[in-house]
C-alpha cells in the first residue's frame, strides 16, 4: 500500500491507509491511546484501541518515545471534531526507529535554548506553519512575476562594490589583489538586466554585517528584487501594490490553517486591500509633528516613527520621496525638488515596519558619477555600471522586498528569526 500524506487524507475517508511520519504527541486512557502523528503535511489523531492490539503491544505503543518515526495503518473516519476533519482509527502501529529523549518539551523554552536547537525546533506546529508560509510567499512572487513576463535573472553573490552603504559589507578575503563583499543586494546586477531583457528580478538571500540586534534584523536575509526598463516611480509602485496584494490574497486562500496555528488576527489581514495609501516623507514628517510625535524633516525614519505612520492605516503605506541624503547614491533626484530622492519605502500594518525599499534610478551619466563621488565611492569600482548610462540608459526602476520581514508581517510573529529556516544574526551562527 502506498503511503498517504496528512493532507491528502479528507480524500481518503472510508478507506485503509498508511501513514509515515513522527510521533508528535500522546494521550492515553485505560481503554486507548491517541497518538499524533505528524508527517510535515499536518497532524492527525491515530486512535489504538486496547480491545484491537495484544496487552504487550498497547503498553508499548504507550512508550513510544516523542519523535519516533513511526508508521501506523489504519482506517481515515470523517470526524468533525478532528483538525482537518479526519481521524485515524489504527489496525497497527509500528516503530521505525526509536527516538532519545527529545530536548523539546510542550513547555515553555526560552529563544536562545531554542534557536540553538533549531534543527529540531523546526519540527514544531508553528515553525512548521511558518515555512509553509515562506513557501507560499515565494511561490506566489515567482508565479505573478511570470505571470506579468519578467525573466527570472540570478545576481551573483559575491560583490567587489557596496549597493547600500559601506557600514554593513561584509568582506570575503580571497579574490587575488581585490577586495570582495557578500551582496548587500542584487539590484545594479538587476539594472544591467533589465537593459539586456526588460522587466527582470532575482531572488537570493543576501547579507548584511548589522551591528544592531533588533527584531527586523537579521545578517543573511532573502530579499527579492524586481527591476524594470522604461518606468519610473508611479510604475515602481503600482508593482508593489499589485505584488503584495496578490501575497496576502494567496496567504489567506492558501494558508489558513497556518495562520490559526500561529493564532494570527485574520481579520488585520483581510483588511489589507488595495489602493493602499501614499505619502510623501514631507506629508508623513508633517502629521508626525501635528499629532504631537516630534520629528525633523532631513532624517531617516526610525521604527518608532514608522511603527506611527503605519498606524494611520489598514494597509501596507507607500512612503515616497525622502531628502536625497538619507538615501542610497543610485536613486534619481526629483526633478521638481532637488533635495528630494524619487525613492519609496513601504511600512506593513502593525507597527511591522519597512519591508520594502525602491524607487527609481539615476540615468543621467554626469549626475550619477556625482553621486557616487559625493559618497566616497570609486569611481573605478563602479565602471561597469556607469557603462550602462553609457549605451542607451533609460528611465528604470524597482524595489526590494524582505522576504523575512514580509513573512514576519503576514504571520504575526514577534522576530525575523522565526521566519527564515536557520537564521543568522550577529550572536548566531549555529546550527
Ligand atoms: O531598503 P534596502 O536596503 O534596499 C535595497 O537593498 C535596494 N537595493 C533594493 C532594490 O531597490 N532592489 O533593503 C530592502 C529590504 C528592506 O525593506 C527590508 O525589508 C529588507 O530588505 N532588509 C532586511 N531584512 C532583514 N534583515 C536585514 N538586516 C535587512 N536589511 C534590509
Ligand atoms: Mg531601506
Amino acid at each position: 500500500m502506498t503511503r498517504t500524506r496528512v493532507r491528502d487524507l479528507a480524500e481518503a475517508t472510508g478507506a485503509e491507509v498508511v501513514l509515515k511520519g513522527w510521533l508528535y504527541n500522546r494521550r492515553s486512557s485505560k481503554k486507548f491511546h491517541f497518538l499524533l502523528l505528524r508527517d510535515g503535511s499536518g497532524i492527525v489523531q491515530c486512535v489504538v484501541n486496547r480491545d484491537e492490539f495484544d496487552e504487550q503491544q498497547f503498553t508499548e505503543i504507550g512508550k513510544i518515545p516523542y519523535e519516533s518515526a513511526i508508521e501506523i495503518c489504519g482506517i481515515a473516519n470523517s470526524d468533525d471534531r478532528a483538525p482537518g476533519g479526519v481521524e485515524i482509527h489504527a489496525n497497527s502501529v509500528e516503530c521505525l526507529c526509536i527516538a532519545e529523549e527529545y530536548p523539546i518539551s510542550k513547555q515553555e523554552h526560552g529563544p536562545d535554548f531554542l534557536l540553538s536547537h533549531r534543527h529540531l525546533w523546526l519540527r514544531s506546529r508553528k515553525q512548521v506553519a511558518l515555512m509553509h508560509i515562506r513557501d507560499e510567499v515565494i511561490r506566489t512572487i515567482r508565479d505573478e512575476m511570470h505571470a506579468r513576463g519578467f525573466t527570472c535573472i540570478d545576481a551573483p553573490i559575491f560583490t567587489p562594490t557596496a549597493c547600500e552603504g559601506t557600514s554593513t559589507l561584509f568582506e570575503v578575503d580571497y579574490f587575488e589583489d581585490e577586495k570582495a563583499y557578500l551582496t548587500q543586494s542584487g539590484q545594479l546586477y538587476m539594472e544591467a538586466a533589465a537593459m539586456a531583457l526588460g522587466d527582470v528580478y532575482c531572488l537570493g538571500p543576501t547579507f548584511r554585517a548589522e551591528k544592531s540586534k533588533t527584531r527586523r534584523h537579521l545578517t543573511e536575509f532573502w530579499m527579492f528584487e524586481p527591476e524594470m526598463a522604461f518606468a519610473d516611480l508611479d510604475d515602481v509602485m503600482s508593482l508593489i501594490e499589485g505584488l503584495l496584494s496578490r501575497i496576502v490574497e494567496r496567504v489567506l486562500e492558501h494558508c489558513r490553517e497556518e495562520l490559526e496555528v500561529l493564532e494570527r488576527d485574520i481579520e488585520k489581514l483581510e483588511k489589507v486591500q488595495s489602493p493602499f495609501p501614499r505619502i510623501t516623507y514631507t506629508e508623513a514628517v508633517e502629521r508626525m509633528n501635528a499629532e504631537g510625535h516630534s520629528f525633523e524633516w532631513g532624517g531617516d525614519l526610525g521604527a518608532p516613527d514608522e511603527s506611527v505612520i503605519s498606524s494611520w492605516y489598514d494597509s501596507p503605506v507607500l512612503v515616497h520621496r525622502y531628502p536625497e541624503e538619507v538615501k542610497a547614491f543610485y536613486m534619481k533626484r526629483d526633478p521638481q525638488d532637488s533635495r528630494l530622492a524619487m525613492g519609496v519605502d513601504v511600512l506593513a500594518p502593525e507597527g511591522y515596519g519597512e519591508i520594502i525599499g525602491g524607487g527609481q534610478r539615476e540615468d543621467d551619466l554626469d549626475s550619477l558619477v556625482g553621486r557616487i563621488q559625493e559618497h566616497g565611492l570609486s569611481e573605478e569600482d563602479f565602471r561597469w555600471y556607469l557603462d550602462l548610462r553609457r549605451y542607451g540608459s533609460v528611465p528604470h526602476g524597482g524595489f526590494g522586498l524582505g522576504v523575512e520581514r514580509t513573512i514576519c508581517w503576514l504571520s504575526g510573529v514577534d522576530h525575523v528569526r522565526e521566519c527564515v529556516p536557520f537564521p543568522r544574526m550577529l550572536y548566531r551562527i549555529y546550527p
